[in-house]
Order: C-alpha cells, then sequence, then structure tokens
C-alpha cells in the first residue's frame, strides 16, 4: 500500500521550499522503505532549490538521513526490517568499470530506487542526490541502506551520510593523511572541520585550520587544529610555511571550491605533498597559474568524490568510533529542527551560524 507522508520539495526555481504530502510506493524488488529519524540540512540541498544542480522540478530535499527501514522488496538480503541504517548515495554497482578495477568508491553506475515517489496528483519527484530525506518515509534502493549501531543518535549518524563523511573521506581515504604528516585545512565549515578531524584520527602532527571567520577558527581548535590562521588578515600560504619548518603542508585540503583558494592550498603545500580539492567549485570559476609551477612541485592532486567513501567499509567503522568517545561526531550538531524549519536553516547555514542543523522526524 502507498505511504501517504509529509516531505519538503523545492517545487521550482529560486522558490521557498515547501512541505506538502508525498506519496511512496512499497518497496519492489532490490527496494527498501526507510522511516526517516534524522536529515541534516546541506549546501547541495540549497543548490537544488536555486537550480545549480538541474532543472528536474519538483526536488524532494535532504539526503544526509539515518533511519529505521519499515520493509523491504524481493530479493532484498543485506537489511532486513528494523534495522537501523545510514542512507548513502553511493551504492555501488559492481559491474561497472571502477567496480571491476578494484575501485568501487569511485563506482560509475550507482544504485537508486526504481519507482518514483509523487506528488498527490502524480507529478513525479526527483530526490535530491537519489535519496530524499526530508519525509517521514523515503524509498531507496537496499544498497542505500548501511547498517550501522542503533546505539548512536540519528541526529549524529545521518551526519556521514554526505557532508561529515566527504571531509573525514578527503583526509583518512583520499590523501590519505598518514601518522606524522602536517595537514591544513582551508574552509573551516561542516566539511573543513571534518577533515580536521580526519587529520587527527590518522596521526597528523599538525593540523592548520584557515578561513575567513575567527568564529569557524574556534570551532575548528575544538575539533584538532593545532593552530588557525585568519586568511583576511594574515597570508595563508606564509603562515602555513612558517609553521611546517619554512616547507608547506604534506597535505593541503581545500574545502570550499574557488580558485584562489584552491591555489592558497597548492602553494601552500609542500613539494611532492598532496593537494585534495573537497569543496565543489561552480562552472564559470577557472584557475590561472603557471603550468611550470604544476610540474616544478610534483606531488599530487587529487579530487575528492564523497570523501572516496565505501558506505559498508567506513560507516560501521566511523559510527563505532564515535561511541568509543574517539570521533566526537555529535560537536556538527549545531541545532535539531522540524520539518518545516529548512527554509530558515538554509538562511542559517548561507550566514555562516551553524554547521550542520538536523531535522528530526
Ligand atoms: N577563504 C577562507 N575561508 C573561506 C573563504 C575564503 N575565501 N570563503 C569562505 N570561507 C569559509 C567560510 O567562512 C566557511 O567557514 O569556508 C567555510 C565554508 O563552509 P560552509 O559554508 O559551512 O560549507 P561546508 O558545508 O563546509 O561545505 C564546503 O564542500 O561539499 C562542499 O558543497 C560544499 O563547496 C562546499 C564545501
Ligand atoms: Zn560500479
Ligand atoms: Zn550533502
Amino acid at each position: 500500500m502507498t505511504s501517504r507522508v509529509r516531505g519538503v520539495i523545492a517545487r521550482s526555481k529560486g522558490e521557498p521550499v515547501e512541505v506538502t504530502t508525498v506519496l511512496v510506493p512499497d518497496p519492489g524488488p532490490g527496494e527498501a522503505l526507510v522511516a526517516v529519524q534524522a536529515c541534516g540540512v546541506c549546501h547541495t540541498d540549497l543548490h537544488y532549490r536555486e537550480g545549480g544542480i538541474g532543472d528536474d522540478y519538483p526536488y524532494l530535499l535532504g539526503h544526509e538521513a539515518a533511519g529505521v527501514v519499515e520493509a523491504v522488496g524481493d530479493g532484498v538480503t543485506s537489511v532486513a526490517p528494523g534495522d537501523f541504517v545510514i542512507l548513502n548515495w553511493r551504492a555501488v554497482c559492481g559491474e561497472c568499470r571502477a567496480c571491476r578495477r578494484g575501485r568501487p568508491w569511485y563506482c560509475f553506475a550507482t544504485h537508486n530506487a526504481q519507482q518514483k515517489m509523487t506528488l498527490e496528483d502524480g507529478t513525479v519527484l526527483s530526490p535530491a542526490l537519489g535519496i530524499g530525506a526530508f519525509v517521514d518515509k523515503t524509498l531507496v534502493a537496499a544498497g542505500q541502506c548501511t547498517k550501522v549501531d542503533p546505539a548512536v543518535p540519528p541526529e549524529v549518524a545521518g551526519l556521514l551520510g554526505c557532508g561529515v563523511m566527504a571531509g573525514l573521506g578527503a583526509a583518512i581515504n583520499t590523501a590519505p593523511v598518514t601518522r606524522g604528516d602536517s595537514v591544513a585545512v582551508i574552509g573551516c565549515g561542516g566539511v573543513g572541520d571534518a577533515a580536521i578531524l580526519g587529520a587527527r584520527l590518522a596521526g597528523a602532527r599538525t593540523i592548520i585550520g584557515v578561513d575567513i571567520d575567527p568564529r569557524k577558527l574556534e570551532w575548528a581548535k575544538q575539533f584538532g587544529a593545532t593552530h588557525t590562521i585568519n586568511s583576511r588578515e594574515t597570508d595563508p600560504v606564509e603562515r602555513i610555511q612558517e609553521l611546517t619548518g619554512g616547507n608547506g603542508a604534506d597535505v593541503v585540503i581545500e574545502a570550499i571550491g574557488r580558485p584562489e583558494t584552491y591555489l592558497q592550498a597548492f602553494y601552500g603545500r609542500d613539494l611532492a605533498g598532496t593537494v585534495v580539492l573537497v569543496g565543489v567549485p561552480t562552472p564559470d570559476m577557472r584557475l590561472e597559474a603557471p603550468l611550470l609551477d604544476f610540474f616544478g612541485r610534483g606531488g599530487a592532486l587529487k579530487s575528492s568524490w564523497y570523501g572516496d567513501c565505501l558506505p559498508e567499509r567506513d560507516f560501521p567503522m566511523l559510527t563505532d568510533l564515535y561511541l568509543q568517545g574517539r570521533l566526537p561526531l555529535d560537536k556538527f550538531v549545531s541545532e535539531t529542527i522540524a520539518l518545516d524549519q529548512v527554509e530558515p536553516a538554509f538562511a542559517k547555514m548561507e550566514r555562516g551560524e551553524v554547521l550542520r542543523s538536523v531535522v528530526k522526524l
């Protein structure tokens, strides 16, 4: 029987989001119906609303979520009703060229639900990142559900579904930071602070947080930054070099997605080190720099897609570390809000007042 639930949609470009009735089909083969318990508000949700990702309105927003499996379709064995799960947008296919080469974290054909959620008049909804989780119940591919320890509060667990995993993974998977490295993180929002946490977890010796907002730099220290730089006041490249014996950091993680901060990352990195771009640029952005520097400074320039995570491998490991008190993921939850508070949460996010607002259902 189709479920009739409340969900947050972006009906058209630039318009405020609204809570409306969403019809969710019962799970078919390979699908799972999940009762959402918590879902974080991410920049990507706002980008959908603003038309920055596509034009397939209406969008069902929300994608950083955790909840309980309510029902599964035929052939689903990986999860069962009652399981506490984090939703992910990397349900690996096992068959694409990346999967066949043993690099499933790059999977190019990730799975989503086949059936569509709709409005009451039958209008098909486009779920954000193939999930759509600002809704009481959502329909996903079973592979989008990763079972974790139910002792983790849902508002904390859900964060691993997107931004926090992106930052943690940029440090521990993409770079990867190893014990004794010096690391700088440019941009200390939710993603950058997660990168700081990841660098600490991996055993970095020096962790330098760079931002233009003093409040963000204070938070960065709470996540493990050993030094901070206000790059409005101080040249970040020179200061990173000073803090690393004149050399630059072994790893610099750019968590904003802008050309000028990417160049700070590039020049703030030691020769033959690693730059990781986890911030997402916009289509109009261009990079200009002497090509010779890219040769002469050697090393690796990487991009991190979703922290190069493998949900099945990384989510249970990270939630276990949280439960052991070794990964303070709860510090990312700035506030919990109701389903009808997504629009004000976007405004707080834009003003930089929160790391994450999390909708509790
Ligand atoms: N120099 C230094 N810091 C800056 C600059 C700048 N020129 N511009 C912005 N910042 C800082 C902001 O002050 C903020 O602390 O970058 C941080 C960005 O954080 P958030 O806006 O909270 O964004 P976050 O959720 O962390 O995501 C960062 O990663 O996944 C992507 O789409 C996401 O591109 C975005 C990036
Ligand atoms: Zn694949
Ligand atoms: Zn996201």
